[in-house]
């Protein structure tokens, strides 16, 4: 391996530091602490443990963890009236809908009741326009932590080539966007793009959020570029017991790129970072005061 290791714990931790010092300074200020009300419904093991994971990490932070957990047959009209109870709920500065919701409830329905300035997903379809304008937003917490870690990497990113694999509205849609903030010239490749690999091998960013195993192969990576692996797969290995890999073969990229993240240890610790992150940022533009600095 020649790559640097993108170690995404450890600036993980940095920031969760950061956002602590930050939440301490709110609690002088306002006299309470920044709330962050996360609902779950239903009892997918996967997202119960997210669920579990970030609400610890928001009360480390020092803030107000306000957890919902109900049941799965929950009907839609019950989630949207919870969802207005949180939206006028003063202590509350931060509202997560934990996705995917049971099949019976529309998802973008309950996503477009949050409050915009509540949303710390950033999956409000007024926070997504925001970002494509350039405006202030809450922007998603997954494609943040990314950047957070490009910049880190590599400081300006003025006139890179990057590509971003995969459209979704999650990830790849609003991370395009920031790396064009940044000044990057930017293509969004997908599963249908024609010659993914001719695309890729341009790219002096890569950032792979398309969920599948492995795709991205060493020989597409243009050597010395910083490789950003978003893809969380589950895949059977040798000795019977399953592993965690991501959308980029590690090994082979990692003898050609400059910089890569590792799957898991990269991405996946930022993405509750930026939550936390968002939170405290949500919670000082509610009270008019000047973003925390982090
Ligand atoms: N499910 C998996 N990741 C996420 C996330 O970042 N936010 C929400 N709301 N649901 C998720």
């Amino acid at each position: 391996m020649s790559a640097r290791r993108i170690d995404g714990k450890a600036a993980a931790l940095a920031l969760r530091h950061k956002v602590a010092d930050g939440v301490a300074a709110f609690r002088e200020t306002v006299g309470r602490a920044p709330g962050l009300a996360v609902v779950l419904v239903g009892e997918d093991p996967a997202s119960s443990v997210y669920v579990r994971s970030k609400g610890k990490a928001t009360v480390e932070a020092g803030m107000d963890s306000i957890e919902h957990k109900l049941p799965d047959t929950t009907s839609e009209a019950d989630l949207l009236a919870l969802v207005d109870q949180l939206n006028n709920d003063a202590a509350v500065d931060g509202i997560l809908v934990q996705l995917p919701l049971p099949g019976h409830i529309d998802s973008a329905k309950v996503i477009d009741a949050i409050a915009p300035a509540k949303d710390v997903d950033g999956f409000h379809i007024e926070n997504a326009g925001r970002l494509a304008v350039g405006a202030e937003a809450m922007v998603p917490c997954t494609p943040l932590g990314c950047l957070h870690l490009l910049k880190t990497e590599l400081g300006d990113l003025t006139g890179m080539d990057a590509v971003v694999i995969g459209r979704s509205n999650i990830v790849g849609k609003p991370m395009a966007m920031l790396l064009l903030g940044e000044s990057c010239t930017v293509t969004i490749a997908h599963s249908r793009s024609k010659d993914l690999p001719a695309l890729v091998r341009r790219a002096d960013i890569v950032v792979a959020a398309v969920g599948r195993a492995e795709m991205v192969r060493g020989d597409w990576i243009k050597p010395g570029a910083t490789v950003i692996d978003v893809g969380i797969n589950r895949i059977a290995s040798d000795d019977g017991k399953s592993r965690l890999v991501g959308d980029v073969a590690f090994d082979e990229a990692a003898e050609v790129a400059g910089a890569i993240t590792p799957v898991p240890g990269g991405v996946g610790p930022m993405t509750i970072a930026m939550l936390l992150r968002n939170t405290l940022v949500a919670a000082h533009r509610r009270e008019g005061l000047q973003d925390p600095q982090l």
